[in-house]
């Protein structure tokens, strides 16, 4: 009983965020543009009850691609003055080969949308039309694919880069701490607009955004040039959660190429991108903390930290059977007390925790649906149920937030979730959930 009014509420929440121009927007004020790796969250939970407007999503967000088949974090579709830094900022016109359709960022997000397609052709009842759909805009996703292999991965390792914090998705989490004492940007004059939206507590400091505009300003100097970005970025890191998200999408595209049937060539190429890449990751295993960790190029050093994203390999089948358990271990022992739910952004046995501060420790539901199906994938049925049934706990408990406080008993008396109300893709990620 619960479920269904769950489900009924996360529909509410995502028809709520649907925007004229096709898009479903993350979260009223806070994000009021289309964000990259959110659309392809929010499309698997469309696709469940409305598969027009799922396609509509990923076909918003590809129109937006660039002609050297980069696709942005943002896309501007119109101007909204509730969000600091917007598209006056970006400049995304400053790369020679970005759209003339649509402003954007000059940064990308985690390559999730090839495994989105194959999602929804998971969750599609008409699979011979979910078919057609994929066939019209796959290529569109291996051409990002190439872009990434091209452009980001200058020692050929099978393992890309990202040269802002903003590129991994998980934007103030304590691996990049040690980055910023490298940099002295100036102290930057502007105008925040996340603090109007949500405590300030909960969301990342002034410094720190003067950090995030500095690389900005440097990528837009260089107008969004890879070549150049790779050599002077003071920010260029190797991440375990943008990486796995490749793989996971490039056996997507091989498993959807095998079903259409024809492109033996484009098979064959992502077939030994997936073998490079695999192989590239195992210099992202620390065997002492037994978990994936972040490499700073720049800095030639890992970031032995242990994060959410730490696990997320588990989703793409990168881990041996062995390395899993090690996972699963250290998970269990960091992370799994009985007194928490699972699964925090960041290790609450380390100093740097904050159970309140987006990416310093609180849960995700993004993070948690892929561990979910990670764990699935390798047969722990116990702790993948566990994480599920936490995700609709707190989605129960603290309503469809952003992010939510993983101790249990966190000494609030009127407990809620943290930061963006009526967040899209915890919705959709829910629906997946409780369909399953
Ligand atoms: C925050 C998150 C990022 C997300 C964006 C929009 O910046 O860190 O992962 O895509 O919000 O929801």
């Amino acid at each position: 009983m619960i479920h269904k009014t769950l489900i009924n509420d996360a529909k509410k929440v995502l028809n709520a965020n649907f925007q004229e121009a096709g898009f479903t927007i993350p979260s009223k004020g806070l994000y009021p543009f289309q964000w990259k790796w959110d659309s392809g969250f929010i499309a698997i939970g469309l696709s469940y009850y409305n598969i027009a407007k799922a396609k509509l999503e990923v076909e918003t967000l590809l129109n937006a691609q660039w002609n050297n088949g980069f696709i942005p974090h943002i896309i501007f579709h119109k101007e909204n003055d509730s969000y600091f830094p917007g598209a006056d900022f970006h400049c995304s016109e400053l790369h020679p080969l970005s759209s003339k359709k649509h402003k954007s960022t000059g940064m990308t997000q985690p390559p999730i949308t090839g495994f989105v397609l194959k999602e929804m052709y998971r969750i599609a009842e008409d699979k011979e039309d979910m078919l057609q759909f994929i066939q019209k805009h796959i290529d569109k996703v291996y051409e990002n694919h190439l872009y990434f292999y091209t452009n980001r991965d200058p020692f050929n390792e099978g393992l890309m880069y990202i040269y802002h914090n903003w590129e991994s998705g998980t934007d103030n989490s304590p691996v990049w701490d040690d980055i910023w004492k490298t940099m002295d940007p100036p102290e930057y004059a502007f105008e925040r607009k996340d603090t109007t939206h949500v405590n300030a507590s909960q969301r990342p400091s002034k410094r720190e955004y003067d950090y995030y505009l500095h690389l900005i300003e440097i990528a837009k100097k260089h107008k969004y040039d890879d070549e150049k970005i790779a050599k002077i970025s003071p920010f260029l890191v190797q991440d375990p959660l943008f990486n796995a998200m490749l793989i996971k999408s490039n056996e997507a595209l091989i498993e959807l190429y095998d079903l259409l049937g024809g492109e033996g060539a484009k098979k064959l190429v992502i077939q030994q991108w997936q073998q490079k890449s695999k192989k590239g990751f195992k210099k992202l295993f620390d065997a002492e903390l037994g978990a994936y960790i972040h490499y700073d190029l720049r800095n030639k050093r890992p970031i032995r930290h242990i994060t959410s994203s730490s696990f997320s390999p588990l989703f793409a089948g990168i881990p041996d059977v062995e390395k899993a358990k090690i996972l699963t271990t250290t998970m269990l022992e960091k992370f799994g007390g009985e007194d928490k739910y699972l699964c925090a952004s960041f290790d609450p046995t380390n100093d740097k925790f904050n159970p309140k501060k987006y990416w310093r420790g609180p849960v995700w539901i993004n993070m948690n649906w892929m561990l979910y199906y990670g764990l699935k994938r390798y047969d722990y049925k116990e702790l993948a149920d566990r994480i599920k049934k936490d995700s609709i706990e707190l989605i129960d408990r603290d309503g469809f937030f952003e992010y939510f406080d993983c101790r249990k008993e966190n000494g609030e008396p009127n407990r809620t979730g943290y930061g963006g109300g009526n967040f899209s893709w915890s919705a959709a990620l829910i629906i997946d959930l409780l369909k399953n």
